[in-house]
């Protein structure tokens, strides 16, 4: 393990990793247990990868914990997992806090019933202040409903007249996604043999480097973190630009 950290150059670090944290109910299946098992055991992963990068140095880390869609899954499993979720957060929150960490959450907090949201609010104030490591918590989040929401925010700034459609750009739009005041994502892990998106920010991966690993979540830990770091640190990003012009 201190091996793979030691090929890790720490001044090339992404600023900013997303993972969509998937597999558990494969996990569980596969060890003859109930799918609310394996987001249990999700937990640990995340702890653990929480401290590998708080570790590092690693500016953000965004977790996709719970998809818009995810809504429609079977209602034992949605509450069990909102339970794991708000109870996770509160006991964690502590400990976030003794490590400077600061909690963020991005998505449709409307959608939350009324006991996860007061847990989230109470989590977000403890650690308003820390300045390591930003732990971004995507919540009921999905990309399509994030931009949706943006496009319906600006229409409105722009009849009650605080904004001319001629100078809405990029910065405009970017200011009204939940990311806002985020750096995009440099590097997106997504666990357990899934080659998609599955709605996890659209606009923010334009230009993320995509890395996907077998291993599944609950079996996820450090040294599968530093792997995935190394491998894009031997990418070359372009963005649209040509090789002889990267410095
Ligand atoms: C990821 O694991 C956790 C959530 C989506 C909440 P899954 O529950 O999607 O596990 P698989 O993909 O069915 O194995
Ligand atoms: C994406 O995983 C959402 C989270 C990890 C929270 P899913 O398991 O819901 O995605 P699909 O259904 O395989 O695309
Ligand atoms: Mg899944």
């Amino acid at each position: 393990m201190s091996q793979l950290l030691d090929k890790i150059d720490k001044e090339h670090l992404p600023r900013h990793i997303a993972i969509i944290m998937d597999g558990n109910g494969r996990w569980a299946k596969e060890h003859g247990q109930d799918r609310l098992f394996g987001h249990v055991h999700g937990v640990e992963s995340v702890r653990n990868i929480v401290e590998g990068c708080a570790e590092l140095g690693i500016g953000y880390l965004t977790l996709y914990a719970f998809s818009t869609e995810n809504w429609d899954r079977p209602e034992y499993e949605v509450v069990g997992l909102m339970e794991l979720l708000v109870n996770t957060i509160r006991d964690e929150a502590e400990t976030l806090h003794k490590n400077n960490i600061k909690l963020h959450v991005i998505g449709d907090m409307s959608m939350l019933p009324e006991y996860a949201r007061n847990e989230l609010k109470e989590a977000l104030e403890i650690t308003k202040d820390n300045t390591g490591l930003n732990l971004i918590m995507a919540l009921s989040y999905s990309g399509r409903w994030e931009l949706l929401n943006a496009v319906k925010n600006i229409a409105y700034e722009v009849k009650k007249g605080k904004l001319e459609i001629e100078n809405i750009d990029q910065d405009t739009l970017q200011q009204y996604l939940c990311t806002s005041g985020f750096p995009d994502p440099e590097l997106m892990i997504r666990t357990s043999g899934e080659y998609r998106i599955s709605n996890f920010l659209l606009y923010q991966l334009a230009y993320a480097e995509l890395y996907f690993t077998n291993v599944r979540w609950p079996d996820f830990r450090k040294e599968n973190l530093y792997e995935a770091i190394i491998d894009f640190q031997n990418r070359e990003r372009r963005f649209g630009k040509i090789s002889e012009q990267i410095v």
